[in-house]
């Protein structure tokens, strides 16, 4: 039987292997390499570990070549960018969110707006733009010219059940290719002749988007000498989403959660398979009930296998992974598969690292292999 103050403390539902003293260290998704170093100055130089967090990620939210963050993130199926972003600072266990956000480049400040001066935990669509705008948040077109070339190459592959598109040349055009839908890892001839003018590394990187949507996102998460933690996730989504789509990354609970009693976890990949675990949360509650970081993420990914029944064949048409920072330092990065297939290539899955020198990136455990 536990007692009031036993209960308080969180002393119960702590396993003596979590008892390590804290350190200062920051891991997120593969893409948070200079984010985790960012978040480390911070925290060396003694700031709050959610403020630490947000200035890390806002530098791919700034990053116009992160293509599945802020600005240069792949839009909607109308070629529109639309942003989520979610929060929790372990210290206060408050959270912010935001969600369908578009024109304002920084959602995770937007979110921290909405923990720190309302009254609310989470605003979506032109309502959470009237309020960044009210805060006196800059509003901008997110779509680069990069970014608009990839919505233009996928408008492109759109056919109907008799292989006709509106976004190809005319049926009155000379003949130039059937541009017959395919999956092929190299753009095929029609597209080439569609943007004659675009170089040949874009024009592959437009395809592989086309053929292969994105759900990249960026997870951060902190720990700090005082033991003090905070997370944060932000993305532009699914590429090509219907407009209003909303996945797992604003969704306290799924894309990032923070009980600083226990640890911290945040996810990147298909939001869909995410909201459906609970992810985050669940993989705190692993923690909280003993398992280890690595445990605690591989149970989390059989979830989202269980959901399928085990099926790998449609399990493969997706990735999924998660992040896990207990509140001793230890830590581990998870996926559905070993790899992901970018260009035609089998990519390892890693995450980012920062423990006070240089960030790295290491391994993920993963539940299953590609081939
Ligand atoms: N995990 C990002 C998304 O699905 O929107």
């Amino acid at each position: 039987m536990i007692n009031r103050r036993e209960w308080l403390a969180g002393a119960v539902a702590l396993p003596a292997a979590q008892t390590g003293a804290a350190r200062n260290i920051v891991i997120a998704s593969s893409n948070g390499l200079r984010p985790c170093a960012k978040a480390m100055d911070i925290l060396k130089a003694g700031g709050d570990t959610l403020d630490a967090v947000i200035a890390g990620v806002n530098i791919q939210e700034e990053d116009p070549n992160d293509d599945s963050v802020g600005l240069g993130g792949l839009p909607n199926e109308e070629g529109v960018v639309e942003l989520d972003a979610s929060l929790m600072h372990g210290p206060t266990r408050r959270a912010g969110a935001v969600a369908a956000l578009r024109n304002i480049k920084y959602p995770s400040k937007v979110a921290k707006a909405i923990m720190e001066q309302t009254d609310h935990v989470m605003l979506v669509g032109d309502n959470a733009l009237r309020f960044a705008k009210a805060l006196g948040f800059l509003e901008e077109n997110l779509l680069t010219e990069k970014s608009r070339l990839a919505w233009l190459v996928w408008k492109s592959t759109l056919r109907d059940p008799k292989g006709h598109s509106n976004w190809s040349d005319g049926l009155d055009a000379p003949a130039n290719g059937d541009g017959k839908p395919t999956a092929s890892a190299e753009p095929p001839a029609w597209l080439r002749d569609r943007f004659p003018h675009v170089a040949d590394d874009l024009l592959a990187y437009a395809w592989d988007r086309a053929v292969h949507p994105i759900t990249g996102t960026i997870n951060c998460l902190a720990l700090n000498t005082k033991g003090e933690m905070s997370g944060v996730t932000t993305t532009s989504g699914l590429a090509w989403k219907i407009p209003g789509r909303v996945g797992d990354s604003p969704i306290v609970g799924a894309g990032v959660y923070v009980d600083q009693e226990v640890g911290a976890a945040g996810s990147t990949g298909r939001g869909e398979e995410n909201i459906r675990v609970a992810g985050a949360h669940t993989i705190v509650e692993n923690m909280r009930h003993g398992m280890p970081p690595k445990d605690a993420v591989l149970d989390c990914l059989k979830r989202v296998s269980r959901n399928y029944n085990h099926d790998r064949a449609r399990l493969g048409k997706f990735d999924i992974n998660f992040y896990a920072l207990r509140k001793d330092g230890v830590y581990a990065g998870g996926s559905l598969w070993n790899g992901g297939i970018s260009r035609g290539k089998l990519s390892p899955r890693k995450f980012a690292v920062n423990d006070g020198g240089a960030s790295r990136l290491e391994d993920c455990v993963s539940l299953y292999e590609r081939r």
